[in-house]
This record gives structure tokens, sequence and C-alpha cells, in this order.
């Protein structure tokens, strides 16, 4: 049985004090039965961390080196001091607008797994790609990129976030049987590359345009363990009641 994991992106939002009145306000609410967690923007991960006890705190990106002259750049090395065990990467706003790519997912995947940090691996087709009737293809290549030559154990404890690009933050949510289909060819992609056990084993999310009104039919598809979740997640009330309809 794969532990259902809503993990809320915040991506550049939230001051320090705004993340603490919102991880004090929400820890409580979380129950066993799922992982439920933050993406916090870098400065406010030390006091997220510290605030929250339920929840999970994740970095919303690392460099894959451990230091050196990358300015404005943040290493594993100081995400393991401040207490982070999860880190998102390759978001496809990163993709995107900072030239992550899947030869740099990949290696930022390995220095986390190597730390003990695990990572939320995001994937997912543009509009274009969609329309061209190309979302397999994509999918497939890549998590074939992203997950090279990493070991089959560790891959069990990743997690992957399907995350159609069309879908976020556009309100355009992708349908159930569409999200379903594309989660279930992570899933596929995942056993050929490490077989049945890891494939099992590997929870997958799905992200884009997800909000209480819909996370239930999507926690109910077979292939989907959780989601990432961006605009829904900034507020409170909408969270909370994210937390309240996956009990
Ligand atoms: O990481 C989260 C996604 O980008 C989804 O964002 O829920 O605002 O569509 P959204």
């Amino acid at each position: 049985m794969r532990k259902p994991i809503i993990v809320g992106n915040w991506k550049m939002n939230k001051t320090i004090a705004e993340a603490v009145a919102f991880i004090d306000a929400v820890d409580g609410v979380c129950h066993d039965g799922a992982t439920y967690g933050v993406g916090a923007p870098f400065l406010a991960l030390a006091e997220s961390v510290k605030h929250a006890n339920h929840l999970i705190v994740a970095a919303e990106n690392c460099h894959f080196e451990d230091s050196g002259a990358f300015t404005g750049e943040v290493s594993v090395p100081m995400l393991e001091e401040i207490g982070v065990k999860w880190c998102i990467i390759g978001h496809s706003e990163r993709r995107e607008m900072f030239g992550d790519t899947d030869e740099t997912v990949n290696k930022k995947a390995k220095r986390l797994i190597q730390a003990g940090i695990t990572p939320i691996v995001c994937i997912g087709e543009s509009e274009a790609q969609y329309d061209a009737g190309e979302s397999e293809a994509v999918i497939r290549s890549q998590l074939s990129g992203s997950l090279a030559d990493l070991c089959a154990d560790c891959v069990k404890d990743i997690v992957i976030a399907y995350e159609p690009i069309w879908a976020i933050g556009t309100g355009k949510s992708a349908s159930v049987e569409i999200a379903q289909q594309c989660c279930h060819i992570v899933r596929d992609q995942i056993e050929k590359m490490y077989g049945k056990e890891a494939a099992e084993a590997v929870r997958v999310q799905y992200g884009g345009s997800v909000k209480p009104e819909n996370i239930v039919e999507y926690m109910a598809q077979p292939d989907i363990d959780g989601a990432l979740i961006g605009g829904a997640s900034l507020k409170v009330d909408s969270f909370t009641d994210i937390i309240n309809k996956t009990q």
C-alpha cells in the first residue's frame, strides 16, 4: 500500500512570517493516513522546518554541486544543515525559465539521494506537445533522463509529480482520465527502468489546478497517490479543506 502524499508548492510566495503562520495553522490538522507538506522558498525553509511537526517541508530547488562559483544558488549540504528532508526538482517553471534539463535534474536527484533528502521529481508535457499527441513520449523521455542511473531501491522512495504544463495555474485541470492515464505511463516507465517492485512502490502525484473541489476524484485513481498543489496551497482554508477531504 502506498501512502498518499499531498504537497503544496508555494513557489515564490510567503515571507518567513507568513510561512510560519501557515504552518502553525495547518500542522495540527494533518493526520497519519497521508503525508502532507509544503514546498517553501529558501529563506523560509529553516523556520518552516522548526515549526512543522507533522507537515513535511520541501525546498523548491537545489544545486547539484556542493559549493563554488554559482552565484545565487543553494547546495544540498546547505539544505541538510537546516534539516530539510525533501526537495522538489525539475518543476516546469524551472525547466522553462531557469534552464533546468533532464541532465541537471538527474544530477540533483543523485546528490539529494546521497544526502538522504527525498526528491520530488517533476515532469510534464507542454500544451503544444499535448496537442500533438506527444504526452506519452515526453513523459517517458523526461523520466528516462531525469532518473537515469539511480539504484532501484532508491527509486522506491522518490516521488514523481506529473504536471502537464497546460494545467498549471490555468484553472484548466487535466481530466481524471488523462491524469490517471499519464500517471500510469509514469509507473510503467519506472517499471521498464527499475523493475516491478520499484514501480509499485514509487509514489506518483498529479499536479495542475488541483483544488478542494477536485482532489477526491484524482485521489480515487489507482495510479495517483497524491497531488502537488500550487495556488490552492497558499491559503490555510483551501489547504485545510484538501487535508480534510483526503482523510
Ligand atoms: O507545483 C505545482 C504546480 O505547478 C501546480 O500549480 O495548482 O497552481 O496549478 P497550480
